[in-house]
């Protein structure tokens, strides 16, 4: 569903992340870690169109989307949550699932949302509170919703627990296994938590100073003293 190939990803001519690959089915979760600054965000932004791809390429359902621009990407199944994240602050929970819903067909309406709900049935009682009166975990599954109504196939977030304590995290990441398990979804996950992150996902990818240092299992990953020590600050696999 997606194949990342040597992609070298940079702002204007500088470049950050190093001729990275990676592939990705459908059902399955793609957990990317490493320290600070090791270019998981860049490397994101590369796949998704909103930083520069200065070599490589990105092939999604077949179909080389290196060149396509983000909006093009939305409308073939690909979704992205950025670090720092849209919602609209001022409007109520569902005065923004209604502009989630804008772009989509006339046809598509609000039974779009409905069945998004039922996945967050916590957004239920919320409808009508402003964004900004929301708490961290509720405001990222409102991120999340917004994105899911367009039934995207492809998900990618980055840090979506960043901030929460780490119950909400928890509870967070599970709602996450569910939308891919409900919806078949390819996941590219981006953590700090790399323990969390590995434990959930099926596949993992450690970046350091914009490489990929290790592609494989996340079992093996967190039992190598080494790369988890060094690079994750792990003492040991729990
Ligand atoms: N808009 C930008 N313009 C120039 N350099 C940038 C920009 N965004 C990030 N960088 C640089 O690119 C490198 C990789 O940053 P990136 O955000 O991809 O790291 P990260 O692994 O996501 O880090 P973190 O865990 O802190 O989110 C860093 O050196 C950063 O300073
Ligand atoms: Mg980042």
């Amino acid at each position: 569903m997606l194949l990342v190939e040597n992609l070298s990803v940079g702002y204007g001519k500088m470049e950050v992340v190093h001729g990275v690959s990676f592939s990705l089915s459908r059902g399955r979760v793609l957990a990317v870690v490493g320290p600070n600054g090791s270019g998981k965000s860049t490397l994101l932004k590369g796949v998704f169109g909103a930083a520069n791809v200065l070599g490589g390429r990105v092939v999604y359902d077949g179909v080389d989307v290196t060149r396509a621009p983000p909006h093009v990407k939305v409308s073939l199944g690909m979704a992205y949550l950025p670090q720092v994240r849209g919602v609209f602050e001022e409007l109520t929970v569902r005065e923004n699932l209604e502009l989630a819903l804008m772009s989509l067909p006339r046809s598509e309406g609000w039974e779009r949302v409905e069945e998004v709900l039922e996945l967050f049935p916590e957004l239920k009682g919320l409808m009508n509170r402003r964004a900004r009166t929301l708490s961290g975990g509720e405001r990222q599954m409102l991120a999340i919703a917004m994105n899911m109504v367009r039934r995207p196939r492809l998900l990618m977030l980055d840090e979506p627990t960043a901030a929460l304590a780490p119950k909400t995290a928890g509870a967070l990441i599970r709602k996450i296994l569910e939308l891919r398990d409900s919806y078949n979804l390819a996941v590219v996950l981006v953590e700090q938590n790399a323990r969390l992150a590995l434990k959930v996902s099926d596949e993992a990818l450690l970046m350091v100073s914009g490489e990929a240092k290790y592609l494989g299992s996340p079992e093996e990953l967190l039992n190598n003293p080494n790369l988890a020590r060094v690079y994750l600050g792990l003492s040991h696999a729990g």
